[in-house]
């Protein structure tokens, strides 16, 4: 639906509470370096920036996020956590288990999670996590941690450009039905906030393997120099892979 655009009032309907300033943007670079201005100028915790399409949409290693108009919701959440950059680094393994959950109760499907943070449906990626931080190497915690998520909804018309053809897929093969982007990220953000609250607990880990994609499957990972080939047994407690050569 070309005019279903994701707009503030369209998230809040679906949020319980209006605990979060969402700022809508048509279009822009990445939701993230956005809202990192925000958050340099001092914006509050739980702010939102959500947008149509990104011109700049960033991935993790320096990849690009394809981001095209009303395929996909791409948005990034403010944190300002009161903990160690070390237990900061659940909160990707957090919203991996909050895009889950959001998507199942929303849409009944059963996505999956990829190790380390991305969510696979019908063996296909359909969301990527990307989170940035500044650390304040005075205390060793983080002044902010951008958290951006981005969700293919739909297959754009020309389907996924043919460099991420082989692993990108959408929550729906058919068009996007109305309203479901407010929909899914006012689920996501609802969320990943109650989540959020125990983050120093991990009591995301039971989830999060129940949704793990990799375990029992045979795979190859390297130490050093040497290659291996095993079978990933599961998830630790600090959301580490675990395998068996
Ligand atoms: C990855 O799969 O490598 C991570 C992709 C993260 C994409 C989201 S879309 C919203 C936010 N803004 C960005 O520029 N990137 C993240």
């Amino acid at each position: 639906e070309k005019n279903d655009i994701i707009s503030p009032s369209g998230i809040y309907k679906y949020l319980n509470g209006n605990k979060h300033k969402i700022v809508h943007l048509d279009e822009v670079n990445s939701t993230n370096t956005a809202l990192k201005e925000l958050a340099q100028n001092g914006a509050q915790e739980g702010t939102v920036v959500v947008t149509e399409m990104q011109t700049g949409g960033k991935g993790r290693r320096g990849k690009r996020f394809f981001s095209p108009r009303g395929c996909g919701v791409y948005f990034s959440l403010l944190l300002r956590p009161h903990c160690t950059a070390e237990k900061s680094l659940f909160i990707t393994t957090t919203a991996a288990v909050a895009v889950c959950e959001a998507i199942e109760q929303v849409t009944g499907l059963n996505p999956q999670i990829k190790w380390v943070n991305d969510v696979y449906l019908n063996e296909k990626k359909v969301c990527g996590i990307l989170t940035e931080a500044s650390v304040d190497f005075e205390n060793g915690g983080l002044n902010w941690a951008v958290l951006g998520i981005g969700i293919n909804i739909a297959v754009p018309e020309e389907g996924f450009p043919e460099e991420i053809r082989s692993i990108a897929g959408a929550i729906f093969d058919g068009p996007c039905p109305v309203e479901m982007r407010s929909r899914i990220s006012a689920a996501v953000i609802s969320r990943f906030f109650a989540l959020y609250k125990n983050l120093g607990s991990n009591a995301f880990i039971e989830s999060y393997r129940s949704h793990s994609f990799l375990t029992g499957r045979a795979i190859t990972f390297s130490l050093g120099e040497e290659t291996y080939r095993g079978v990933v047994t599961g998830i630790s407690d600090e959301a580490h892979l675990l395998a068996e050569r």
